[in-house]
């Protein structure tokens, strides 16, 4: 049985196309008030699992429940989803647009008004569709979602097509909302976008979830660390020697320390300062997620 705090929990979900498997024995968990990423090269079933839980896609054998029940109608107004290309009415306005949205969803007009302030929309009330920049489309679209006031809100690639400017404005719009109590599940491909816009992640490949976890605590657990000394070699031995060290690597009049999970900067700085080593430079990184989403890919292979 799912938790109360269970959104969506997905058992053994498959799909076949004919002889391609494109979502093998998924088994997820989304909870309340996460904004959860489904991250994956193209081609990995982020679309199609998404468009298995919306009963736009049947599957092949599996099952899921939203809310902790088996999927009925009644449910669907609580769950926006955008997951393909916005479908306006080119002539007609965003007001208008909605309108029609508000007759299908049996919401009221008054909706209208507030889901454009949300999206940063309401200079552009009166204008037909057709003269929308694609991100104001996108915007529109998420509007439109919204407007029966969803607990949960879907969005396949939201940002795909759109110019830096665009990208920049619809994660944030997707944190605002996210910030407003909302679960959110987003597909995306690209790394960068689930970092800056997720709590959680899954990571498909060829249909099967290979990693599921928080964004925050990274893909891996260690540690990397840019450290600079007047002694490199006092430097290494002394690191050496720490409890968190795991190895090292040379660069350009620095080294690059790998520690387990745990170590902190701020540590080691009195650490070393405690073995009479005062480094002239000290850097943390987290290990760069595409980095780690490539090495994670490749170990399943
Ligand atoms: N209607 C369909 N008929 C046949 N094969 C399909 C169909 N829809 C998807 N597939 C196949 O299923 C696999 C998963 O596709 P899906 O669209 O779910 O991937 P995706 O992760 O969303 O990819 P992208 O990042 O390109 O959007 C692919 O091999 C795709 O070719
Ligand atoms: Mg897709």
């Amino acid at each position: 049985m799912s938790s109360p705090e269970s959104v969506l929990s997905i058992h053994s979900l498959h799909k076949n196309y004919g002889k391609i498997c494109a979502v093998d024995s998924l088994s997820l968990e989304i909870k309340k008030g996460s904004v959860f990423g489904l991250l994956g090269p193209n081609g990995s079933g982020k679309s199609t699992t998404l468009g298995m839980v919306m009963d736009v896609v049947v599957p092949s054998s599996g099952s899921f429940t939203w809310f902790g029940e088996t999927p009925n109608h009644q449910q669907r107004k609580r769950i926006g989803a955008i997951l393909e290309k916005p479908n306006f009415y080119p002539k007609f306005s965003a007001t208008k647009n909605l309108q029609l949205a508000c007759k299908i969803k049996e919401v009221g007009e008054e909706r209208i008004a507030q889901v454009l302030e949300q999206v940063g929309l309401s200079a552009r009330a009166g204008y037909s569709f057709h003269t929308f920049s694609l991100g104001m489309k996108q915007r529109l679209a998420i509007a439109s979602a919204l407007l029966a006031q969803p607990e949960v809100l879907i969005l396949d690639e939201p940002t795909n097509g759109l110019d830096p400017q665009g990208i920049a404005e619809i994660r944030q719009l997707i944190i605002d909302i996210a910030q407003s109590g909302k679960t959110i599940i987003l597909a995306s491909h690209l790394l960068d976008e689930v970092q800056k816009v997720c709590t959680e992640i899954a990571v498909l490949r060829q249909g099967k979830l290979i990693y599921t976890g928080k964004v925050n605590e990274g893909f891996g657990d260690e540690v990397m660390l840019e450290i600079a000394s007047d002694d490199i070699t006092a430097l290494i031995q002394v690191m050496k020697v720490h409890p968190t060290y795991l190895s090292h690597r040379l660069h350009k009049g620095h080294i690059e320390v790998k520690c387990a999970k745990g170590a902190k900067s701020s540590e080691l700085s009195k650490y070393l300062a405690s073995h009479n080593i005062f480094p002239s430079h000290m850097a943390e990184h987290k290990k760069n997620l595409e980095q780690q989403f490539m090495e994670i890919l490749s170990q399943n292979a």
